[in-house]
């Protein structure tokens, strides 16, 4: 299983967002995770389109774009044709899932699947195989800064068990409130796509960055 980090700009410096995708890029990240919220579907507006096109001409990072948008679909293509490789709708957004995939796979990307917290996993049980990633919010989404929700340990166990029983090999990834304090603990749990806001670009985003690849390292070794 190969671990990541996916550093999220929302807590970057909007003014230097190039300088800050390539900290990150120097320490080795190879994901930039990229958090769309409409005020609709989350209660806060964050950045849209144009931003997204503007930093991937000056970036080659692995575009993660999650999307906290109401009816995602309408806007798959604008985003594939933005930059994004891998983009992420919310189940509780996108009721026909195993459409909404298809037509992100049909774009040449990598689909995933965000559930917030209070979502059961259950909603996964028919669509799991068509997603390369299943996103679990650790927070409320929303904000960057907020604090881990403990019980997602165990949610996070749970699905692990379930895509292994089922022999996928579906990433988890976990978004939210994840900082080096508790990374070991979310990894042992069974995420190995990790999103970090404010605990890469609050302060020195490429000496944060290296020392969550370096834990990265170490599980990827002992797994
Ligand atoms: C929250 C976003 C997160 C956010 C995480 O709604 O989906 O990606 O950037 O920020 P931190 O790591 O600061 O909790
Ligand atoms: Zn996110």
């Amino acid at each position: 299983m190969e671990y990541i980090i996916s550093p999220s700009i929302l807590a970057a410096d909007f003014g230097h967002l190039a300088r800050e995708a390539e900290a990150v890029e120097k320490a080795g990240a190879r994901y930039l995770h990229l958090d769309v919220m409409d005020g609709h579907f989350v209660p806060s507006i964050s950045f849209g389109l144009p931003l997204i096109a503007s930093l991937r001409k000056q970036s080659s990072l692995i575009f993660d774009v999650h999307l906290m948008i109401s009816d995602p679909d309408r806007y798959l293509e604008a985003f594939a044709r933005a930059g994004a490789d891998v983009i992420t709708v919310h189940a509780e957004a996108a009721p026909h899932l195993d459409r909404t995939l298809a037509a992100i796979h049909g774009l040449g990307l990598k689909a995933g699947v965000a559930l917030n917290p209070a979502t059961p996993l259950s909603v996964l049980d028919w669509i799991l195989p068509q997603a390369d990633m299943v996103l679990l919010m650790t927070v409320n989404p929303g904000f960057g800064g907020q604090q881990y929700l403990d019980y997602c340990d165990e949610k996070i166990k749970a699905l692990r068990e379930m895509v292994s029983v089922r022999g996928l090999h579906t990433d988890i990834e976990v978004d939210g409130g994840i900082h080096l304090g508790n990374l070991e603990r979310v990894l042992a749990a069974g995420a190995n796509v990790i999103v970090a806001g404010s605990a890469v670009f609050g302060a020195d985003p490429e000496g944060q960055a290296r020392a969550f690849m370096k834990i990265l390292r170490k599980q990827a070794e002992e797994a």
